[in-house]
């Protein structure tokens, strides 16, 4: 994956861009987080402000919906001083400009880096392929590609995950099961978090039904199930997933969905002690998960809203601090 390439000789988080979390290198992933989990040491026991990104401007471009990432983009850049600019979602592509003449049209007006959230797949990394092109060093960060990847929601869940089992020190998840469930097939967050809870040594297994959950998942490094019911007692944490109506995934009927994978109190009582339940949000309450187990006292997915916050404060500083010293 381009941008990983270059893997420097301590172990940071290699180029200016995050693009997707599949072949990253471990130790890129581990910088990443162990720069996040410090922020989130400091940030829970004073204001969480950092000055170091006073000089930046930072753009968000959010071509599809979105309210907890691109707002956590926002307060994340704003905590380290950056100026933020958001296109909004009437921004000119919808006069028929591409989206490369926009993204290239905002970073000629000086920003240091594009946070790019797209239904295509593919579309932050042909931004930065454009911008390089044109000898920009702007950081590209992807919010969100179509199917393919949502790598900061991937590093968010794996820490969330690590700090519930007690892995913040050496983010090895090694000896760790955890299952995604639900609609992967049509997620990106379920292959950023494939990519990075494997690359961290943990074991995961894909839970869903044949047309949301194909064995063909089995190439991203993951087992694939049919039962949740055969998995639940074996995994130390579950991430749960929103079915993505709006990528035509279909389910036979809301109900035969949720009697066969919703996480209700019933099934949430047969996970482990110290099992820990996530979701990425926006969750479908009674669908993919029981009220009463989203507000229940396994549930991580409020402290995944927090912990995202300091995670795109990390990828911010390595990414715009990556440019600015290649610019
Ligand atoms: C996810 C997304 O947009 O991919 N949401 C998010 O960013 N937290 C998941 C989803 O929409 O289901």
């Amino acid at each position: 994956m381009q941008g990983h390439a270059q893997l420097s000789q301590s172990g940071a988080w290699p180029g200016a861009s995050l693009l997707a979390l599949r072949g990253a290198p471990a130790d890129g992933l581990r910088s990443l987080l162990t720069a996040a989990r410090d922020l989130v040491r400091e940030g829970d026991r004073r204001d969480p402000h950092r000055p170091t990104l006073v000089r930046a401007t930072i753009a968000t471009a959010f071509f599809e919906s979105s309210t907890r990432t691109r707002v956590s983009f926002t307060i994340a850049a704003q905590r380290l001083g950056a100026a933020v600019v958001d296109l909004g979602p009437a921004s000119s592509t919808s006069k028929g400009e591409t989206l490369i003449d926009t993204c290239r049209t905002i970073e000629a007006m000086g920003v240091d880096a594009l946070i790019v959230r797209h239904e295509q797949a593919g579309a932050a990394q042909s931004v930065e392929r454009a911008l390089r092109a044109s000898g920009s060093s702007c950081a590209v960060l992807n919010a969100g590609d179509g199917r393919h990847e949502h790598p900061t929601q991937g590093l968010l869940d794996a820490l969330t995950i690590a700090e519930a089992h007690g892995r913040l020190d050496s983010f090895d998840l090694s000896g760790l099961r955890i299952a995604v469930v639900g609609d992967a097939a049509n997620s990106r967050v379920a292959r950023s978090d494939v990519a990075a809870f494997t690359t961290l040594g943990a074991e995961v297994v894909i839970v869903g039904p044949p047309n949301l959950a194909p064995r063909s998942l089995e190439a991203l490094g993951c087992r694939v199930e049919e039962d949740l019911d055969a998995v639940l007692s074996e995994v130390d944490a579950v991430q749960m997933l929103r079915i993505q109506f709006e990528r035509a995934a279909s389910v036979a009927s809301p109900a035969d969905h949720a009697a066969g994978y919703q996480l209700s109190a019933a099934r949430a009582a047969t996970l482990r002690p110290g099992a820990v339940v996530l979701h990425p949000g926006p969750m479908n309450r009674g669908l993919e998960v029981a009220p009463e187990v989203a507000d229940g006292p396994r549930s991580r997915v409020l402290r995944q809203v927090r912990m995202g916050v300091f995670v795109r404060m990390a990828c911010l500083e390595a990414c715009v601090g990556a440019a600015q010293r290649s610019g």
